[in-house]
């Protein structure tokens, strides 16, 4: 198959796109978070297609993509009042809800649970793509399962050129880790996963939050996941990835202590000095935690490289954004974390 690449800015786009959606193809959206992999939310069919072209597992079910709260109305019951506060002050935006579903939402979008996950992304072309297609649309992150994110068209062509009908061209991601997921099902509400709407906001609506395990650590074999996608292995170059705390000093210390020949540093900008004999790689600046959030897939992806034997990488201390970095870096590093000053 001939893997359309249709600009965001071309007249034809939203309606070709939506054409493809109707008939229960495949087409790769940007959205300020990551790339989405679309497909007809309610067709059985066409969401196995996405399950595919991912290698997905089949019981972690789908977010659906919505216009507003007039969709999700016809696509979930019991929908508490916050729910729409929380879309007036967040939507479009990166935050996903957990609502109750209503019957007719197929098991494989919801991978079989009770309830299903909603999003109105701030795309123009997505929103408009979703309008027209006149479906939900289900969309997870476009890369393949277990692989870091896509944050633009080209790394989106990279993992499944040849095998999805289209990808809509719309630069770069602005967030660039995915969405803030809360599960507003449970009293008190519930942060499944960090992103770009932080836990401040969110409580700001909801009073109280609480936070699920699998934010900050890892899952024994037993435990159950409330999001299912989170018990999965996530974001990860092939080498191991071993995130490095402490003062810039300490853990440069600990760094060059440790290097060998065919290691990178994953650093912030301001550090490459530090580290001109250890292959630096940067993600962004420390000082600006949105560029660091930016820029984190794309480097991972740089670094998921058979030549790459093992990654030392500096994190973002802080909350808020720098929040959502901290979780996606540590499931890249499978929550290998070594403090440089304890190491001297
Ligand atoms: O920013 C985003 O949310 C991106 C863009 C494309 O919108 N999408 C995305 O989808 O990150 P995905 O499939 O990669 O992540 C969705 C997460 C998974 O961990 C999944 O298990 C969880 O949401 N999820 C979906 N439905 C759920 C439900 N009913 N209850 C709990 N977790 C759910
Ligand atoms: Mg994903």
């Amino acid at each position: 198959m001939k893997t359309l690449v249709l600009s965001e800015n071309a007249p034809d786009t939203a309606r070709v796109a939506a054409q493809i959606i109707r008939s229960g193809g495949l087409v790769a959206l940007p959205t300020e978070t990551v790339y989405g992999l679309g497909a007809d939310g309610l067709s059985e069919a066409a969401v196995d297609r996405i399950y595919e072209a991912k290698g997905r597992p089949k019981d972690n079910p789908m977010i659906l993509h919505v216009t507003g709260m007039e969709q999700v109305e016809a696509l979930c019951h019991h929908i508490p009042r916050c729910a729409y506060t929380l879309a007036e002050k967040f939507w479009p935006g990166p935050l996903t809800m957990i609502l109750p579903a209503k019957d007719h939402i197929p098991k494989r979008t919801t991978g079989g649970l009770s309830t299903v996950a909603v999003r109105c992304p701030d795309s123009a072309i997505t929103r408009q793509v979703i309008a027209l297609s006149g479906v939900p649309i289900a969309a997870p992150s476009a890369n393949l399962s277990g692989k870091p994110s896509t944050t633009t068209a080209q790394h989106v062509l990279h993992d499944h050129d040849g095998h999805i009908e289209a990808v809509i061209d719309g630069g770069a991601c602005r967030v660039g880790v995915e969405s803030t997921i809360v599960d507003l099902t449970q009293e008190p509400a519930i942060l499944l996963r960090p992103g770009g709407i932080t836990p401040a906001q969110l409580r700001s609506v909801l009073g109280s939050l609480t936070v699920d395990k699998a934010v900050t650590a890892e899952l024994s074999a037993d435990e159950v996941a409330k999001a299912p996608g989170m018990k999965y292995k996530h974001y990860a170059p092939q080498c191991q990835v071993v995130i490095v705390d402490g003062s810039r000093e300490a853990a440069a210390r600990y760094i060059h202590r440790h290097y060998q020949k065919g290691d990178r540093v994953l650093c912030f900008e301001e550090e490459l000095p530090l580290y001109r004999d250890c292959d630096p790689l940067s993600y962004g600046l420390e000082a600006d935690v949105q560029t660091l959030s930016a820029g984190l897939f794309a480097a991972l992806r740089e670094l998921d490289d058979p030549a790459v034997h093992m990654v030392y990488a500096r994190c973002p201390v802080g909350d808020g954004v720098a929040y959502a970095v901290q979780n996606r870096l540590k499931k890249a590093a499978a929550f290998q974390i070594v403090n440089g000053e304890e190491q001297l």
